[in-house]
């Protein structure tokens, strides 16, 4: 530091001391006006604008989109940027090394820059890294809002299913009913329920004598198998195996169950 600015700064100092205020009390009670305002203020908002308790938890929901709020999207956004490495370095990048490299050079920079100017116009260095790091936690909030979310599910391929097929369509209703959260199918899915990569294979047969919920055409007891069986035992599993734990899927269409059981019976035979 220059000689004449060191004293220039001595004097502003010592200036700044003799008529300045004194930390206590006049600064803490500063803070502490400001503090109870800000706490009322997050009082009254409470009060005036309820927040209501979203709908129950789906538990079975194999769509889900698992997203932070907002005030997060940027660090979100950020594993999406390590992404493709392997499975540990992208969360450690992201949620680690990058904010604490941050958080370093700020706690670093009094000693780095060592200069009394604090005028901000005269630090274009540090309004300049200031105002990067602004614009690319908001430049990554924006990403994280709109960027698209890979949708769990489906993305196993099988040989033999052709797009636009009852099997595709069966495929489609399986990703997207929540049957993932039990069921495996090609090594990913949940383990409540049996793998269901070979159902097809199993030759099922039941015999129910009763009626099913939801009337599909061509499928009628008492004696249940092919595709009839994964229709009964969709609409009704304890119907096709008494005792069964699975919950019953009774809100499909006739088609539906009609495509779900095409593809179910064909797992292991024909779709592979
Ligand atoms: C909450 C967990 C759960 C969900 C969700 C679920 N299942 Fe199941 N599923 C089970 C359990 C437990 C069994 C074993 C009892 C049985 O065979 O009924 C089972 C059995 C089955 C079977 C017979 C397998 C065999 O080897 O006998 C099929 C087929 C089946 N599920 C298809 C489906 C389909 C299709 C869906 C989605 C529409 C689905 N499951 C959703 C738990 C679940």
């Amino acid at each position: 530091m220059k000689r004449a600015e060191q004293e220039a700064y001595e004097r502003d100092y010592a200036q700044a001391k003799k008529e300045g205020k004194p930390f206590f009390p006049y600064a803490i009670y500063k803070d502490h006006i400001v503090a109870i305002l800000v706490f009322a203020a997050i009082i009254g908002m409470a009060i005036w604008q309820r927040v209501g308790v979203g709908p129950p938890v789906y538990t079975a929901t194999s769509t889900f989109e698992p997203r932070p709020e907002w005030y997060f999207f940027f660090l979100f956004q950020m594993l999406k940027i390590f992404k493709n490495q392997n499975a540990l370095l992208p969360v450690i990048m992201a949620t680690f090394i990058v904010p604490n490299l941050l958080m370093g050079l700020l706690i670093a920079t009094p000693f780095i820059d060592q200069r009394a100017e604090r005028r901000i116009s005269k630090r274009p260095f540090a309004l300049s890294v200031a105002v990067l790091v602004f614009v690319g936690i908001g430049w990554l909030t924006y990403q994280g809002e709109t960027g698209a979310v890979p949708v769990s599910g489906g993305a196993i391929t099988f040989t033999g299913i052709t797009p636009g097929s009852a099997a595709a369509a069966g495929q489609t209703i399986f990703a997207n009913s929540g049957c993932t959260s039990c069921h495996m199918i090609k090594g990913s899915g949940g383990q409540v329920g049996p793998n269901l990569t070979n159902v097809g294979t199993l030759g099922k047969t039941s015999t129910y004598a009763g009626t099913i919920p939801v009337k599909v055409p061509g499928v009628k007891g008492p004696v249940y198998s092919g595709e009839n069986w994964f229709v009964l035992h969709t609409e009704c599993p304890t119907c096709a195996t008494p005792g069964s734990a699975m919950p019953a899927f009774a809100n499909f269409t006739a088609k539906e169950y009609q495509q779900l059981a095409t593809f179910l019976n064909g797992l292991g035979t024909t779709y592979k």
